[in-house]
């Protein structure tokens, strides 16, 4: 079970909010010294505040998997916490987050469904693939000591979730291996989750961070046996040049 292995490793890798964090420490001047970071980990606490939302809208579509389903509780759980934790970070700084910008968030897409469950499970995985990497550049960035404390846990989790809906992804090609084409097509399409939440405020630590799409295209790859570059070849070719790779890898 991917479910036995998942919790066994998350209950060894957990990390505890109130003492693992020396949140006394926090150096409010020198975090304020570095206002763009501040701003970029806000948009991200606030695509975090987003997980039940996101618990929602994804469990109408995996609820027939007990895996899949049963690996969401322990996602979600994580995903809360790191928003939790972020905005206690912010409040010490001054960059409190008001729970009517919560909620406002949630509204925007309330009532748009997630459409295919293979997709939707292959925009997880390559969703935590960007977050982790987004989270270990802004670490790369950031100065403030308690920051750094906080980051490292949150680059340590988000490396985990990928790697779970790596398995998962592994799992549903082996029950349904037509589902090999959605997650290629999903990779190549791709758009990160958070943009359902904060739309083109989307935070970004490097941009054209070429390492970081090139080891998902690595991942995908090695997951489906598909090569990328020649699906995309082909794709362009049939469509005359209309299909774009959002991962804005050049050809
Ligand atoms: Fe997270
Ligand atoms: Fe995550």
């Amino acid at each position: 079970m991917i479910y036995e292995r998942y919790f066994k490793l998350t209950e060894s890798d957990r990390w505890e909010l109130e003492t693992d964090v020396p949140w006394q420490e926090i150096d409010a001047g020198m975090a304020c010294g570095q206002p763009d970071v501040l701003e970029k980990l806000r948009s991200a606490a606030l695509i975090e505040s987003y997980a039940p939302m996101f618990a929602l809208k994804s469990l109408s579509l995996w609820w027939e998997s007990v895996e899949e389903s049963a690996i969401a509780s322990i996602q979600f759980f994580e995903e809360y916490k790191h928003y939790y934790a972020l905005k206690r970070y912010l409040d010490r700084v001054g960059m409190g987050i008001p729970e009517r910008e919560v909620i406002e968030v949630r509204q925007r897409n309330f009532g748009t469904p997630y459409g295919d469950r293979a997709r939707h499970l292959a925009n997880y995985m390559i969703s935590e693939h960007f977050t982790a990497h987004f989270y270990k550049r802004l670490l790369e960035q950031a100065k403030e000591p308690v920051l750094r404390v906080l980051l490292n846990f949150l680059v340590r989790d988000e490396f985990r979730h990928a790697n779970v809906f790596y398995s998962l992804l592994e799992r549903r090609l082996e029950l349904e291996p037509a589902t090999r084409e959605a997650i290629v097509e999903e990779t190549l399409r791709f758009r990160h989750q958070g943009a359902e939440v904060v739309g083109e405020a989307i935070p970004i630590a490097q941009k054209n961070d070429f390492q970081t799409i090139l080891s998902l295209w690595k991942k995908v790859e090695h997951l489906t046996g598909v090569s990328l570059r020649e699906y995309r070849k082909e794709l362009m070719r049939v469509s005359t040049g209309a299909v774009q790779s959002s991962a804005g890898i050049p050809v």
